[in-house]
């Protein structure tokens, strides 16, 4: 009778045990994920920024700052050390579309945020508004129309400034500052670096681009062919009331992407917004789905959809037959990035279907300013990074991170 029960209990107990598992190494594994031996328990899946960061033993500071026009952003920095050291050198993350600043932090000890705190920058990560993290303002209500009434452009003329001046304040590295950005991260700071020159140049000392995009003329993604649809989506959505693909906090969207089997269409999904990857392993994918997608507003959307109708022309938001009384011109102005003189450098990706090179080198073409450069990575072309592999590849620490530090040294050098 007590074997009995005492085997019953040790059963219970591994039984037990393995309902926690999250992640396997590989796709048919997900089918046995409570009994398998190839899976286990990633404490980061659905955690806190909070709880990762020190999960990994780093330390966190949050920094919340009010923009020109309300919106109140949180912004997160860490440290290898309990004391926030000053007098370091900054880095100033900021995420892509879709993403925010988790996206820097939660891929283990790989993840990129850590390994430039292991190089001792005083690491910074913005959280743009409307993200889980910075979704308040000082009057307009999360769940109204006036406040999703913002794309990419509103990050780069209010978010940005806000930000770096409070970092600057803070480290006292003002005009120091190294702005590195993911994706639409680039974008903004493209459009802060035009639209608000002189406060760029006064506050940060040169931007990197990682999967730049500006000149946006062409997706290598069958998504291509949803772009002339985009703006008469929008137009309908706008006209039922809704301004935001998506409002809620990215862990309660795509919890079916996290097991088996819509683990693997869902990765379909993700190589086929961002391009196919050598570089992803399986027991990575319920990363990406528990924090993804973070709220897109459709006016976000529809700005990339006209630069990408119209071309490539790296423009203002069209708003149609208001252009006028906002612009003062009927064609939206352009973003004139001739006028940036910062340092500008970009790194691109090969496979990457967003950011295709042909557009990045459209932008470095039209950079006027004294440093700029443009490389591939991995530096090993028979591998080729992804949108997502700058961020997510399981190799980053060897082929990006080296790469990366030189450039963010060759600009504090200049
Ligand atoms: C930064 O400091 C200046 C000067 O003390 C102050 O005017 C400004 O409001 C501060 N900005 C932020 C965002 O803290
Ligand atoms: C480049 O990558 C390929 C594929 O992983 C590998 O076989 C090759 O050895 C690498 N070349 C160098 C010079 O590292």
């Amino acid at each position: 009778m007590l074997l009995v029960l005492g085997a019953f209990f040790y059963v219970f107990s591994l039984v037990d045990g393995r309902l926690g598992d999250n992640v396997c190494s590989n796709l048919l594994d997900y089918a046995t994920i409570l009994v398998n031996n190839n899976c286990w328990y990633n404490p980061d899946i659905y955690a806190s920024p909070e709880s990762i960061i020190a999960n990994h033993g780093y330390y966190l500071q949050t920094h919340t700052v009010t923009t020109e026009d309300g919106y109140i952003l949180n912004m997160f920095r860490i440290s290898k050390k309990p004391t926030f050291v000053a007098h370091r050198k900054v880095v100033f993350l900021h995420h892509g579309m879709a993403a925010d600043s988790v996206q820097w932090i939660t891929f283990g000890r790989r993840s990129i945020a850590f390994l430039l705190a292991d190089l001792d920058y005083d690491v910074w990560m913005a959280n743009a508004r409307g993200t889980a993290n910075s979704d308040r303002h000082v009057n307009k209500k999360l769940g109204s129309k006036n406040y999703w009434n913002f794309g990419f452009h509103e990050m780069g003329v209010y978010d940005l400034p806000a930000s770096l001046e409070h970092v600057a304040n803070i480290t006292g590295q003002l005009g120091e500052i190294v702005y590195i950005g993911h994706s639409m991260g680039t974008t903004a700071s493209y459009i802060y670096a035009t639209e608000k020159a002189a406060h760029a140049n006064k506050h940060i000392k040169g931007i990197i681009s990682v999967a730049p995009i500006a000149f946006l003329s062409e997706l290598k993604s069958p998504l291509f062919l949803m772009v002339p649809i985009i703006k008469p989506i929008n137009t309908f959505l706008n006209t039922i009331g809704i301004y935001v693909v998506n409002n809620q906090k990215p862990a309660e969207n795509l919890k079916p992407c996290l097991s088996f089997p819509l683990i693997g269409i869902c990765l379909g999904f993700w190589y086929l917004i961002g391009g196919q990857s050598t570089e992803q392993s399986y027991e990575d994918v319920p990363i990406y789905f528990s924090n993804l997608p973070a709220p897109v507003t459709t006016k976000g959307l529809a700005h990339y959809s006209q630069i990408l109708l119209k071309g490539g022309r790296f423009q203002k938001y069209d708003y149609g037959l208001d252009n006028f009384r906002i612009y003062g011109s009927f064609i939206p102005p352009v973003y004139d990035v001739t006028k940036i003189t910062l340092p500008v450098h970009m790194f691109y990706g090969l496979a990457d279907t967003l950011a295709v090179d042909t557009d990045v080198l459209t932008l470095f073409n039209n950079l006027r300013t004294r440093k700029k450069s443009m490389q591939v990575i991995p530096t090993n072309t028979s591998i080729k990074f992804s949108h997502f592999d700058f961020i997510t590849s399981k190799h980053i620490a060897k082929h990006f991170i080296p790469y990366l530090q030189i450039k963010i040294q060759e600009i504090l050098n200049t």
